[in-house]
């Protein structure tokens, strides 16, 4: 089969959040399975080029009033073509905050088409994602199918219907199916009024999250490669490393990750809460995140200039969007703190798991919990359990650190429990290309 994803963002060049990653994860492992799979992206300035391999001209054409450039590379073994008109859409330093980003992103999606059009191409599935991509689908169906691309199927997945709900609405229309990025989602928003007359083609598919792209033992920002076998020096090299990096004290306490976008869906008033409630049991914190509003982000500095002056040897607030600094603190952490109000899936935590490191998560969106909950047939379950589906932010004072302090076996056997568990997109993979399939029928 041949997919084109149309999409804004795709991990590792192009990324703001997890629909970045779930392009490049899921593309990956449907093309391991033998199927054709490309991506198309618009050529932002502030693309990261370092990892793109064999990257060229490809071709060009006229349409919308401009000309516009279409370069080839490969991203991660994928194939990618980047959009790039001339008319300067994408030459502003961001990805997302311009002021007419759904003129830009529209203008992308019709853009897209055309080229498919205009190259020949006969995709069976096009598949895009969320507002930004959504008039895709009805682009598509309006205009394209009519001529060359008559053989696709249009998939589209809401990673989060928070934001442009109305295109989302008329995408899920168009759409030949749908899907969202777990269950437990697509039950909780089985009632928008944008979603419940499309369900009989409205299916929640978890998220995985890629194997080799977060792997501690094949992790060039770690300084000691571990598995469940080795966890436990391996994540001591971790955290030795991220204090030191980081100027904290050195030492063997426990220490909480966080690594989030700072708005309101990750629960910014419990991240403040907990951060305090650690400090005061003797746990360091270390926060990765950046916030899309100024004045969210302007808190922080303030947050971080208090924390400066009163526990300037346990927390450090960074600011900013780093990748390899996310991938250490994934590694050095004991606790990854995930308090989101809602959460449609959460790869946070499911890449905190692959690093050994425990999510303290509220109980909400992402089936992952539950479905670890099934996985998990061992000894350890019940105080598993209550560790992480019923721990809320307010308990960190209480179970989770007394347990790491009090139970440092049995800590130590819970980070081995989370490792072994499988979060690829092995199972997921298969349930999309079903879908893929369904589409075509
Ligand atoms: P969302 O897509 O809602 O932001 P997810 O948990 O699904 O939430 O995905 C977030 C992704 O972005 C994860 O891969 C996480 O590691 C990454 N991430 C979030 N904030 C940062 C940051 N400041 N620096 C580096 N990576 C980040
Ligand atoms: C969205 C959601 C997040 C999900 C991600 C990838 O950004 O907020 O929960 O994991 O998309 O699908």
């Amino acid at each position: 089969m041949h997919i084109v994803h149309i999409s804004v963002e795709m991990a590792p060049i192009a990324k703001v959040g997890g629909l970045g990653d779930v392009v490049t994860s899921l593309s990956r492992a449907v093309q391991d399975l033998n199927h054709n799979v490309d991506i198309i992206l618009p050529k932002y300035d502030c693309l990261n080029l370092s990892n793109v391999k064999d990257f060229g001209f490809h071709m060009s054409y006229s349409w919308g009033g401009t000309e516009i450039k279409i370069w080839f590379g490969k991203v991660e073994g994928l194939s990618v073509y980047f959009l790039e008109p001339q008319n300067g859409h994408f030459w502003k330093g961001c990805i997302y905050g311009c002021n007419n980003d759904g003129e830009r992103f529209g203008f992308f999606c019709h853009a897209a088409l055309e080229f498919l059009l205009q190259s020949g191409s006969h995709p069976d599935v096009i598949h895009c994602h969320d507002w930004s991509s959504a008039p895709v689908a009805w682009l598509f169906k309006d205009q394209y199918m009519h001529y060359g691309l008559s053989k696709a199927r249009i998939v589209f997945t809401i990673h989060n219907l928070e934001f442009g709900a109305p295109l989302i609405g008329k995408a899920m229309a168009y759409a030949d199916k749908a899907t969202t990025v777990s269950p437990t989602y697509s039950r909780e928003v089985a009632g928008n009024p944008v979603i419940a007359p499309h369900l009989h083609k409205f299916h929640g598919i978890l998220n995985g999250i890629d194997p080799d792209m977060w792997d501690p033992f094949n992790d060039k920002f770690l300084p000691v490669s571990y598995t469940w076998e080795n966890v436990v020096e391996g994540k001591k090299a971790a955290k030795e490393a991220l204090q030191q990096k980081l100027g904290l004290k050195r030492g063997d306490v426990p220490l909480i990750g966080i690594i989030t976008r700072l708005t309101h869906q990750k629960g910014i008033h419990l991240i403040k809460h907990a951060i305090w409630r650690a400090l005061d049991r003797g746990s360091q914190v270390v926060l990765l995140g950046s916030a899309p509003d100024p004045r969210i982000q302007n808190d922080f500095v303030n947050l971080a200039s208090q924390l400066h002056s009163t526990h300037n040897q346990h927390a450090r607030l960074c600011l900013t969007y780093d990748e390899p600094l996310s991938h250490l603190i994934y590694a050095a952490a004991d606790f990854i703190l995930v308090p989101s109000i809602f959460e449609p899936c959460g790869l946070t935590q499911l890449t905190a798991m692959r690093y050994g490191s425990i999510p303290i998560v509220r109980k909400t969106g992402g089936y992952t919990m539950k479905h670890l909950r099934m996985q998990c047939q061992i000894q350890c379950i019940d105080k598993f359990r209550q560790f992480i589906l019923r721990i809320k932010y307010l308990s960190i004072k209480t179970k989770a650190i007394s347990a790491w302090y009090e139970s440092r076996d049995w800590f130590n056997s819970l980070c081995k429990v989370v490792m072994e568990q499988d979060w690829s997109w092995n199972r997921p993979a298969l349930d999309y290309l079903e879908l893929y399939h369904a589409a075509r029928k």
